[in-house]
């Protein structure tokens, strides 16, 4: 059994905290990937079709049997699918490539100036369509969802963004808190650049824990949603074990002053459609 907890979105729709994510996993590895996942009590995965391995995602859970309404599955539209018809179209090539029916959450990936509102229409249509179970952006800064927001007849439930303790994004967590748009964070581990950082060190040895797991429980108390990557079944057992333990507020701040605006990934205002 899963010790996951679920946290609601404003919509009703519950999502497991605690997801896996497969960017960068390669198709030949994602059935291996997702299998191990999910025999170790994930429930949440996160894909996108810029990644190219929803085909395996789709076929490892089939074959895990586990009941469908029992998962939590999210794609995303890349950043050539924008516009109305397109997006419409390549949520089709996904839910074709994953052999389901509806997903979990479907997200624009990018915010690609100028047509990201068209872009969002389509979402809206699929949602009340019931396609999908919830409709939600990636990489949108504060303004961005000011734009979304002003033409927008369903609100983001998620916006997922690069979060880890180089890069709080402070501004863009606050206006998603005031509008009750849940916050997810990509590359939760920094993509495991700091796994040798001092003050982690310390904490990971404070707490009898590894420093992944001191990373991923400072999102946990954020109250994020994180969904960090391994494809090895021990790391994905690991990164899981986060349930039975608490940092202190002091420690909380102490991870949280390791801030340095640090992005791995591109800007968001600086992603052009390719
Ligand atoms: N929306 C977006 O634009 C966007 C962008 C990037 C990522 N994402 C999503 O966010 C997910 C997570 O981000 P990410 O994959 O970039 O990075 P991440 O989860 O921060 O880090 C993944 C890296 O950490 C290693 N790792 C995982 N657990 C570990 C552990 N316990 N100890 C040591 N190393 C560990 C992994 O290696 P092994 O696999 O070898 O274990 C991999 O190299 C993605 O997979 C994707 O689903 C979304």
């Amino acid at each position: 059994m899963t010790n996951i907890p679920l946290k609601t979105l404003y919509n009703g729709v519950s999502v497991p905290q605690l997801g896996l994510g497969v960017y960068k996993v390669p198709p030949e590895d994602v059935y291996q990937t997702v299998s191990s996942a999910l025999k170790a009590g994930y429930r949440h995965i996160d894909t996108a079709s810029y990644y190219e391995n929803e085909n395996g995602v789709g076929k490892a859970i089939k074959d895990s049997g586990i009941p469908r309404e029992k998962l939590f599955i999210t794609t995303k539209v890349w950043n050539d699918d924008h516009g109305y018809d397109r997006t419409l179209q390549a949520f089709e090539k996904s839910m074709e490539k994953l052999n389901m029916d509806y997903v979990d959450l479907y997200l624009i990936h990018w915010p690609i100036p100028e047509i990201f509102p068209e872009t969002w229409k389509a979402l809206e249509k699929l949602y009340k369509d019931g396609r999908v179970k919830a409709i939600g952006v990636s990489n949108f800064l504060d303004h961005h969802l000011q734009t979304l927001l002003t033409d927008a007849k369903i609100k983001p439930v998620v916006n997922q963004i690069e979060l880890h303790p180089k890069l709080i994004q402070k501004q863009t967590v606050e206006f998603c808190r005031e509008n009750d748009i849940a916050v997810e964070s990509w590359s939760p581990l920094g993509r495991a650049r700091y796994l040798d950082d001092v003050i982690l060190e310390k904490l990971a040895k404070k707490y009898d824990k590894t420093v992944a797991q001191i990373m991923i429980r400072w999102h946990i108390q954020h109250d994020f949603i994180v969904i960090p990557k391994s494809t090895k079944a021990k790391r994905q057992a690991e990164n899981m074990a986060v349930f039975d333990f608490e940092l202190s507020p002091e420690d909380m701040k102490q991870i949280d002053g390791m801030d340095e605006g640090f992005r791995i990934g591109s800007h968001p205002d600086e992603i052009m459609n390719k």
